[in-house]
């Protein structure tokens, strides 16, 4: 069954909009830890746009569960997470232009130069999880870098409009979890995932968290935090539960 990691870099998003100090990010990851969700993901980004370094550190200081650092692979990031021994660090591909992280990193090709930069995580054992799109080639390539994670980019998914194309690209989420579970990575996936799309990728087989969080948050100014992750792990779990039983039942 997925568990829930909810990325809360859209709270230090609202405190930008006064450079102020509230709302503190670090009260968020205790709100959804205690409503229940797993872990607890923040993107430092190179511009510092939301998320600032003092609010890295504080999370590794308060979360409980795991915390998710999400960053570029650079020298820069690579040294802060070294000396923040988060759980774990998602690589994601950044540009100062785009609005939030758009496709996947591009692994292949690139599977000397990003082995030697995870191997000090690795080796400080940090889990180390590449963000890439559902493609098989980029599997094989996160595989052979030494990682044990990957995160499958949903936004296709969740940008395709209902119907035959969003089933095409549930399709591939679910042929890239078979693939990558049979390569023995562990493989969670988020991106765009919100109350009404996230039940069909809850349900893919061998499908190990979802990080969530835009749509949480934004749920979370009507109706509170809490709430809104409780919302999210309900409908996480019974979509699971719903198709494990399905699977057993056709078995
Ligand atoms: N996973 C990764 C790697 C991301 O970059 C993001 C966006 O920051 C998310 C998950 C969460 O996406 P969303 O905010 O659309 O739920």
């Amino acid at each position: 069954m997925p568990t829930l990691g909810v990325n809360i870099d859209h709270i230090a998003t609202l405190r930008q909009a006064r450079g102020g100090v509230m709302p503190e990010p670090a009260h968020g990851a205790s709100l959804a830890e205690i409503a229940g969700c797993h872990g607890i993901t923040a993107h430092l980004r190179e511009d510092r746009r939301h998320m600032h370094d003092r609010d890295i550190y504080l999370l590794k200081q308060m979360v409980t569960t795991n915390l998710n650092l999400e960053m570029a692979v650079t020298e820069e990031m690579i040294a802060i997470a070294l000396d923040v021994r988060p759980y774990m660090c998602t690589l994601v591909p950044e540009k100062r232009e785009e609005r939030t992280t758009e496709g996947g990193l591009i692994v292949r090709g690139r599977e000397k130069e990003l082995a030697d930069a995870i191997k000090p995580l690795l080796e400080n054992n940090v889990i180390v999880s590449f963000f890439i799109d559902p493609d098989v080639n980029e599997i094989k390539a996160a595989s052979r870098t030494g990682a044990s994670h990957i995160e499958l980019h949903t936004g296709d998914y969740a940008n395709a409009p209902e119907g035959k194309a969003r089933q095409e690209e549930l399709e591939k989420l679910r042929t890239a979890t078979m693939y990558a579970h049979k390569l023995g990575l562990t493989v969670n996936a988020g991106h765009g995932l919100d109350y009404h799309n996230t039940a069909d990728v809850a349900a893919i087989e061998h499908m190990a968290e979802l990080n969530i969080g835009h749509s949480i948050i934004s749920r979370s100014i009507f109706v509170g935090l809490e709430r809104a992750v409780r919302e999210m792990i309900e409908i996480i779990d019974i979509a699971a539960n719903q198709a494990k039983l399905e699977r057993m039942i056709s078995k």
